[in-house]
């Protein structure tokens, strides 16, 4: 029998090493072996035979094997055993069982609209969302003595609940905790909790920064689904329930009959770890691959075809979550192209999903992106609440409107969307990005939950009373049975691209599951399985994490003016102008006057009404809007004064000088857990943030010269357009170089760069002679990293090469721009009075080894 279980358990663990790909292990679920005495049982008993238990089961003598170098699986109790059960199992297994986890704890909310005594087939008209009900996943984790000394106990309503609960205590082992000697008991705070990939039939991922696709291949699903099993494992260990996988564009073909059964293979894939399959749809579906005339949401026909669809899709995957919907959004059709309303669109779907149990997510991400620039009332941001305020109570009970958490599109900061309390008869879901799409495209370290927090906590006082936005998801503040949060998290082969990144996703399942938890308890959790339990990297780890997203803010869009990018293009880099003179409405409004966005009823787009009245009449007013939306909300002079009285302009320089400190600052900080970390994190993570540095100053140098153009007006501190050390390759003695100008022209040091052209044979360089004290110094040279070629650079001072390297990494653009400015550090050079320092670019394809600046400073010299 032993040796049975040793064969089963040594085929379980083989499949989890997926070849070519990620597993959850590369990610937190590493269970490195604790160095202290745990006070946990070896052996895992299941009561059932359950596939999803059997799953936490294995799961759990997994981890505890790696953690305590213990744990077996075993079909007898004994006194010392870690015992999993549903209650049913628990009433056969222990007569006069009760369960433990009955006690309400403090996250629990039951919703008023059901009662705990009905049974949920009897409850109208809800009944089809009972597998939505947070109730049912409920666990607790205790030790009983008088029903079985030594051993832990852990039950739950149905054996999702066992697997969370499996998690949570291995949650604790890893971090080398002890169980809490009362307990723990938990509740979901949300029913929906889902990831929303944008994976595209052709392997592609939208915003994905994280490699191709592990879902679909060259149009179809991959016949190698062992890394979504794995991903579903990572979901499923932070409570994570739904996984809707692909884009919410160009969604029509993944309702073809083949795509389909594919699909019901992922569902299948997913399955014993409770992650429950959705799929997005385009709403032309009965047109475009159904052959109707027409997809008018309430023409009969359309109707009938949805009802198949929803039927043909239950046949094949049973436990099918459900819809989300982008329409009448960004070129994907919608209800209004005939005149109908999101709800006639939503309700049709709906209906056909009731009968099965399935929701429909649809999203408020509707606007019209041809707006006309020269109009002072036209506002982007009004659209969502504009559109779907009207429609409260009119959605049928399992839809729920799915809102980007402000009221644009994911930037570094935003105030919080008001449609969260426009919704009261509606169930609502906040919808995040876990990708860093404007924050750094998991280049940037930017943990992203200290922003979440903010939004989760935020006070929108609607109907005058406490109704902080997590209560509005938790269903609380209007009574809604349903709700949640959706985190769009585009991981890819390589999960999210970035190790750090990985606070992300791990941070939205914690947050959506509890929204109380703090922002530093998470980093915590996470760096103790993620990266060690030292307490000096957890401290490091923290710290450097909560640094991340207001470093960030500062160095790219402070003061509300969003994230100051391209926003046409790459959403990468720096580019101030490309939000203005277009259609897409994330417009600053900068000019020579002032900057800022005028969104009051008095002077501006009205959007500021939208807020319940407290918060409007805050935000009507600049003297009483916090500084950091002032320019969300206000077009202000420059020298108009903030809180603190330092001027708007001001600000916008030091807050991109400090930023720029605050990122070089996170890579000295992790230098100092050199040898306490595995060796490849470290390079791998130093190497990250040493371009994130660079890069800073980057967005830094981009946008305060900007400004400092546009305003005319100084930085009192001197700093802007005089940079301490630096040498302009314009300015070089060129041979082969020729000087260009960059565009947009602040991602370039004065403008220029220089680039080499084929005529000069790809080879090419800048020299500069020394003028400066002797002395040993650290030289930054700034250069364009294209792609389309892997140009090679080296240094030389008086003929000797002191570094080479080649320009190979894949930036998002092909000309040179702020989006592939990137900064190659030489460390503690030695010079004197008339040295030759030169750099040579060989161009190669059609990367021109372009170069903008060379930066001789000494070493830890500050701006
Ligand atoms: C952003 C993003 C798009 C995406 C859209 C959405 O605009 O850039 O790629 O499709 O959001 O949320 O639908």
């Amino acid at each position: 029998m032993l040796k049975k279980i040793a064969f089963s358990l040594s085929i379980g663990f083989g499949l989890v090493s997926v070849a070519g790909g990620q597993t959850a292990d590369q990610a937190w679920l590493k269970y490195r072996p604790v160095n202290k005495a745990m006070d946990v049982p070896a052996r895992v008993v299941a009561l059932g035979r359950g596939p999803v238990e059997q799953n936490a089961a294995n799961e759990l003598v997994r981890g505890l094997h790696g953690i305590t170098r213990k744990g077996e699986l075993a079909r007898n109790i004994r006194s010392s055993s870690v015992i999993l059960g549903t209650y049913d199992e628990f009433k056969k297994k222990f007569p006069g069982w009760k369960p433990f986890g009955e006690v309400i704890p403090t996250v629990l909310y039951i919703h008023d609209d059901f009662r705990q005594d009905v049974p949920l087939s009897e409850q109208r008209p809800y009944q089809v969302m009972g597998r939505f009900l947070p109730i049912s996943e409920r666990f607790a984790i205790y030790r009983n003595p008088q029903l079985n000394s030594q051993s832990i106990f852990i039950e739950a309503r149905n054996e999702i609940g066992i697997l969370h609960g499996a998690f949570a205590l291995l949650r604790i082992v890893a971090s080398g905790g002890d169980l809490p000697p009362a307990g723990v008991r938990e509740i979901p705070a949300m029913p929906i909790r889902w990831t929303n990939e944008w994976d595209n039939a052709d392997g592609t991922i939208e915003r994905g920064y994280g490699g191709r696709s592990i879902f679909f291949e060259g149009g179809k699903v991959r016949d190698d689904l062992a890394p979504v099993s794995e991903y579903a494992r990572l979901l499923a260990s932070v409570g994570i329930n739904g996984c809707n996988v692909n884009n919410v564009n160009n969604a029509a073909p993944f309702l073809e009959p083949e795509m389909l059964r594919g699909l019901a293979r992922i569902a299948e894939a997913m399955r014993t770890w409770g992650v429950r399959l959705a799929m997005s749809v385009d709403i032309a579906s009965p047109q475009k691959i159904g052959g109707l005339a027409t997809y008018d949401p309430v023409d009969p026909a359309v109707k009938t075809w949805w009802a198949a669809k929803v039927d043909e899709i239950y046949k094949l995957i049973p436990d099918f979550a459900g819809f989300t919907v982008k329409a009448d959004s960004e070129g994907q059709p919608g209800p209004a192209s005939y005149g109908r309303t999101p709800a006639d669109a939503a309700n049709v779907l709906a209906n056909a999903l009731q009968l099965h149990g399935g929701v429909v997510l649809y999203r408020a991400f509707v606007y019209n992106h041809h707006l006309d620039w020269n109009d002072p009332k036209a506002d982007r941001a009004r659209a969502a609440y504009d559109i779907f305020h009207p429609l409260d109570g009119k959605f049928a009970p399992n839809v729920i409107v799915q809102v980007k958490e402000g009221p644009i599109d994911f930037q570094a900061r935003e105030p919080v969307s008001p449609l969260f309390a426009g919704l009261e008869q509606t169930n609502g879901a906040m919808e995040l990005q876990i990708t860093q799409e404007y924050l750094g495209q998991q280049r940037h370290l930017v943990y992203i939950a200290p922003m979440w927090k903010q939004v989760l906590d935020s006070a929108l006082r609607a109907d005058s009373r406490s109704t902080p936005v997590k209560e509005i998801l938790e269903g609380k503040s209007f009574h809604r049975p349903l709700g949640g949060m959706v985190g769009v998290a585009c991981v890819g082969r390589d999960w999210l691209g970035s190790p750090m990144a990985m606070a992300n996703l791990y941070a939205f399942g914690r947050l959506a599951w509890d929204p109380n938890l703090t922002p530093e308890q998470i980093a915590d959790e996470w760096t103790k399985q993620m990266i060690g339990t030292d307490p000096e990297v957890v401290a490091t780890v923290r710290k450097m994490l909560m640094q991340s997203w207001p470093a960030y803010e500062r160095y790219t869009g402070p003061l509300g003016l969003q994230t100051l990018t391209d926003i046409t293009g790459s959403h990468y880099g720096p580019n101030v102008e490309a939000s203005e003179n277009n259609g897409w409405g994330q417009w600053h409004r900068a000019d020579h006057e002032g900057v800022g966005m005028d969104r009051t009823v008095a002077t501006g787009t009205g959007y500021a009404s939208q807020y319940p009245p407290e918060l409007a009449k805050m935000y009507e007013n600049a003297a009483t809007t916090p500084d950091d939306v002032l320019l969300f909300f206000h077009h202000v002079p420059y020298t108009y004064k903030l809180h603190d009285g330092k001027t708007v302009i001001q600000y916008i320089y030091d807050s991109h000088y400090q930023g720029a400190e605050e990122a070089s600052e996170l890579g000295k900080e992790w230098a100092t857990l050199k040898g306490k970390v595995d060796a490849k994190l470290f390079e791998d993570v130093r190497a990250r943030l040493e371009y994130q540095a660079g890069h800073a100053i980057v967005w830094r140098d981009a946008v305060v010269q900007y400004f400092l153009k546009l305003s005319g007006i100084l930085d009192e501190r001197g700093r802007a357009r005089n940079y301490a050390g630096r040498l302009e390759a314009e300015d070089a003695k060129l041979s082969g170089y020729k000087a260009i100008d960059v565009q947009p022209w602040e991602d370039a040091s004065r403008g220029k760069a220089v680039s080499c052209p084929q005529e000069a044979q790809n080879a090419c360089s800048a020299e500069w002679t020394w003028s400066g004290q002797p002395g040993r110094f650290d030289i930054a040279v700034q250069y364009f990293d294209l792609q389309g070629g892997a140009a090679k650079y080296s240094i030389l001072v008086n003929g000797k090469s002191i570094a080479a390297w080649t320009a190979d990494d894949h930036f998002p653009s092909r000309r040179p721009n702020g989006d592939n400015s990137t900064r190659y550090t030489v460390r503690g050079v030695d010079l004197k009075l008339g040295d030759a320092i030169r750099v040579e670019g060989r161009a190669e394809g059609s990367d021109p080894a372009a170069l903008d600046y060379i930066e001789i400073k000494a070493p830890d010299a500050r701006d």
